[in-house]
């Protein structure tokens, strides 16, 4: 009898913020075969259905989507058939191999005008054309009735990809000053965040079957905690990312700030209903803000110590007497190494720590060896 570490998860998008992380959380879980636009083209229903067939996944999890939000505005028809079409024939896919489907939405499905946190059961009023393609992608699923879920999560940010976050640390090396949108809220949400919970959800999917699946289908909220203005985002990325120069932000309205699509003012999830069915409880945004930042200055060092030291300098250290540096050497299958220097504290030892980290591109689990 085959266990569920087996069992095939299928996930799209694999160079997609979330899809990245995706393929490295559901990794244990089962066989991860991650998936990228050229094996598996949204916009190729033929392509899907065969790869689908061919490789008979227990789950799948479809992060992958047309997310220009501006430009959708002017590809509706594209943006319509890859998140509003797909979606539903993905679900009808998995349906006949009884398998579950894990797929993605948005808070963009709302219009923005209620004064509290959306729950899963408010009425939607897109007010772009991502939003009224994601919604129909919800729909499509919907109506096919498998063991499906949709997790609307909102304001997506990471190390990785295109984001508002990199934007801004991108911008604070040479403007001093920014005006930045005050009057839209909502929860930025790390990517490594939606991973994490969507790892959790798919184990015990797995372990469940579909006896599980079947009950939990339907749309849940995802995404942090808390809320927050895009002027906040901004200043709590500055002020977390341990930068010499801050840029001073101004909070201007959105009216200020015209884009193609418009974009709701009141973005704010509840995910209560996630708490309920699957007992996790999302991280506050800031908290999550902060360790992605920590990861990005422990990543800053190493650069700095690579250009200072040249990239023998950690393969010539010695082995460690007492008292002396030690040196955890973590191997990656694909020999992609990313260095982290962590000095633990500065005691009266002198503890140095210097972890060998594999690197985020292909970073998964890896064994480690401590040279001593
Ligand atoms: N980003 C946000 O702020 C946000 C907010 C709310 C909801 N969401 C939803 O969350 C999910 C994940 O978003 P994300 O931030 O990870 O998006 P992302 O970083 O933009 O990644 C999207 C992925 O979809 C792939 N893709 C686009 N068109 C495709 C096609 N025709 N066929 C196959 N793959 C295609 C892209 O491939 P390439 O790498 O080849 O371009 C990319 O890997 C999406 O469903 C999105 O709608 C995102």
């Amino acid at each position: 009898m085959s266990g569920a570490a087996d069992k095939t998860i299928l996930v799209t998008g694999v160079n997609g913020q979330v899809g990245f992380e995706l393929a490295r959380s559901l990794q244990g879980l089962g066989r991860v075969v991650a998936v990228d636009r050229k094996q598996f083209d949204l916009s190729d229903l033929d392509q899907i259905r065969r790869v689908i067939r061919e490789m008979k996944p227990a789950l799948i999890v479809n992060p992958a989507a047309y997310t220009a939000v501006d430009q959708a505005e002017k590809e509706k028809a594209l943006a319509m058939r890859i998140n509003g079409e797909t979606p539903g024939v993905i679900a009808e896919e998995a349906k006949r191999l009884n398998a579950a489907l894990l797929h993605f939405s948005t808070d963009y499905v709302f219009d923005g005008t209620k004064a509290a946190a959306y729950v899963e059961t408010d009425a939607t009023n897109p007010q772009n054309v991502y939003g009224a393609s994601k919604l129909a992608g919800e729909q499509a699923i919907a109506q096919v009735g498998g063991a499906s879920m949709t997790m609307r999560t909102s304001w997506v940010y990471g190390l990785r990809g295109k984001n508002f976050l990199l934007t801004m640390l991108r911008l604070a090396a040479d403007k001093p000053a920014l005006r930045i949108v005050g009057d839209q809220h909502g929860a930025p949400t790390w990517s490594k965040t939606i991973a994490a919970l969507v790892a959790h959800i798919a184990a015990q999917g797995l372990a469940g079957g579909n006896d599980w699946w079947q009950p939990k289908a339907g749309v849940y909220h995802l995404c942090a905690g808390g809320v927050t203005s895009w002027a906040g985002f901004a200043r709590a990325i500055f002020d977390y990312a341990g930068l010499d120069k801050k840029p001073s932000v101004e909070a201007i309205p959105a009216s200020e700030y015209p884009t193609p699509a418009k974009r709701p003012a009141n973005s704010r999830m509840s995910c209560d209903k996630l708490a309920a069915a699957f007992g996790l409880q999302v991280p506050e945004w800031d908290d999550a803000l902060r360790l992605c930042l920590a990861r990005s200055v422990e990543k800053r060092s190493t650069l700095a110590v690579r250009r200072h030291h040249g990239p023998s300098y950690f393969s010539v250290l010695p082995r460690r007497p007492s008292r002396m540096p030690r040196v955890i050497m973590m191997k990656s299958s694909r020999r992609r190494f990313d260095i982290m220097l962590k000095i633990r504290n500065l005691m009266p030892s002198r503890v140095i720590s210097l972890i060998f980290q594999a690197s985020e591109i292909y970073g998964r689990r890896h064994s480690s060896t401590a040279l001593r």
